[in-house]
């Protein structure tokens, strides 16, 4: 599989860690890229390595996978700045989940009985115990579970990272080249089709995030059940009394919505997110950031002083049942890795070892089994 020539859909933090992985392993690789590489979804989001935060009761397997991807972090970290040299902003603070009104511990109660009965690593705290590891909560929290294991990185700097090793590595990178088309002729993907014209490759793989669903010549059959969820986010500028350190998320039993608080090492506290199904609008809307910025004052009231230096939004690549899409397709040549929704940047790590372990050796591991395609046509009795 060294000798063929590998071509990657989408330039995000999924295209760029395979790519990565691949280039490291010899392989040709060749990157299109519609936009600016890591400008989607990649640079939209809090960075947050949440498994425990993000979990639910019938999504199992992705919990599974997300433990499983949070565990390669240190070592994909430590790998990825070595290369590079280049800090990416990995925290292990931890996080944790507040509650404020009495309603939000009722519920706050109920997800530490989820997490406990799941096996997770988790600590109920009272609200002075929550205060004691992050001053500035509010006096009002009047609960909190710590969910220690639950990291962040700062997803912007990590994508900018894959790509400087990915092109080292002597990865090829197509900016600005919009994939139109993949071709395929007699079942077999043969390449693709950009505005320069035709580009033949032995392998192609999807991983075009919310867009990957509208790229032609895919048969109705195999297009993947992908939809773009928008987030509304904002950052503030954090000063040397409101600095936090925790990743601090809030539960919300009633109004307003819950929100999460990230802060960066460089000062940053990225707030975030709403969660919209408006197919592909990007607007920023007053009402969006009226909420976040109200989330953030009941969770922490000093936030009221600090500058709000940027917001923006960002189209999360939703699929279906909310896990990504991983593996083979019906289509010989043609493997996906796409539909990360919330958990992409956790997921990097474990997508990009296993979807180019994958094109290596061809075979399909039992760690992707689960996230194959073809899950959705089981699931309508096709
Ligand atoms: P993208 O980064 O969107 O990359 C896809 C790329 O494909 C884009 O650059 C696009 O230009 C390109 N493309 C599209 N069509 C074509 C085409 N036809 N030809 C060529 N290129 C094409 N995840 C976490 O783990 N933790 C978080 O805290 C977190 N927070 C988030 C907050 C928000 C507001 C959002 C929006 C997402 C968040 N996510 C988070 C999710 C995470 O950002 C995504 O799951 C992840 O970035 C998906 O990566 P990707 O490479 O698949 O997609
Ligand atoms: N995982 C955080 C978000 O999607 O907003």
């Amino acid at each position: 599989m060294k000798n063929k020539k590998i071509l990657i859909i989408g330039g995000g933090v999924i295209g760029l860690g395979i790519g990565w992985q691949l280039a490291k392993a010899g392989a040709a690789v060749t990157i299109h890229e519609s936009g600016q590489a890591g400008r989607g979804a990649s640079w939209a989001a809090g960075g947050m390595l949440g498994p425990i935060a993000e979990a639910h009761i019938d999504e199992l397997d992705l919990l599974k996978l997300s433990n499983q991807s949070l565990a390669r972090y240190p070592e994909w970290v430590d790998e990825l700045e070595t290369e590079t040299e280049m800090p990416i902003g990995y925290r292990a603070e931890g996080t944790l989940i507040i509650g404020i009104q009495p309603d939000d511990s009722y519920q706050l109660k109920h997800a530490f009985t989820l997490y406990k009965d799941l096996g997770l690593n988790v600590e109920w705290l009272s609200g002075q115990e929550a205060r004691e590891i992050e001053s500035a909560l509010s006096p009002y929290v009047t609960a909190a579970i710590r969910c220690e294991t639950d990291h962040q990185v700062d997803n912007r700097l990590m994508v900018q990272a894959l790509q400087r090793a990915y092109e080292s590595r002597g990865g090829v990178l197509h900016q600005n080249s919009t994939v139109e088309r993949v071709v395929i002729e007699n079942g077999t993907a043969t390449g693709v089709q950009t505005q320069d014209g035709f580009q033949g490759a032995d392998v192609c793989i999807l991983a075009a995030g919310c867009w990957s669903g509208q790229i032609n010549g895919l048969p109705n059959s195999i297009i993947p059940p992908v939809r773009p969820v928008k987030g509304q986010m904002l950052a503030l500028q954090m000063r040397e009394d409101i600095m936090i350190k925790n990743v601090i998320r809030t539960v919300k039993a009633r109004y307003p919505m819950p929100v999460y608080l990230v802060p960066r090492t460089d000062g940053r506290l990225v707030v975030g997110a709403t969660t919209e199904e408006l197919g592909f609008d990007t607007d920023l809307i007053v009402g969006g950031i009226y909420e976040l910025l109200h989330g953030a004052f009941e969770a922490v009231p000093g936030v009221y002083e600090l500058p709000l230096i940027e917001t923006w939004t960002g189209l999360r690549p939703g699929s279906s049942d909310n896990a990504p899409i991983l593996g083979k397709t019906p289509v010989e040549n043609l493997i996906y890795a796409t539909g990360h929704y919330r958990n992409g940047i956790l997921l990097t790590p474990i997508t990009a070892y296993e979807i180019s372990k994958l094109v290596l050796t061809d075979e399909t591991s039992e760690t992707i089994a689960p996230f194959h395609l073809d899950r959705f046509s089981k699931e309508q009795g096709i």
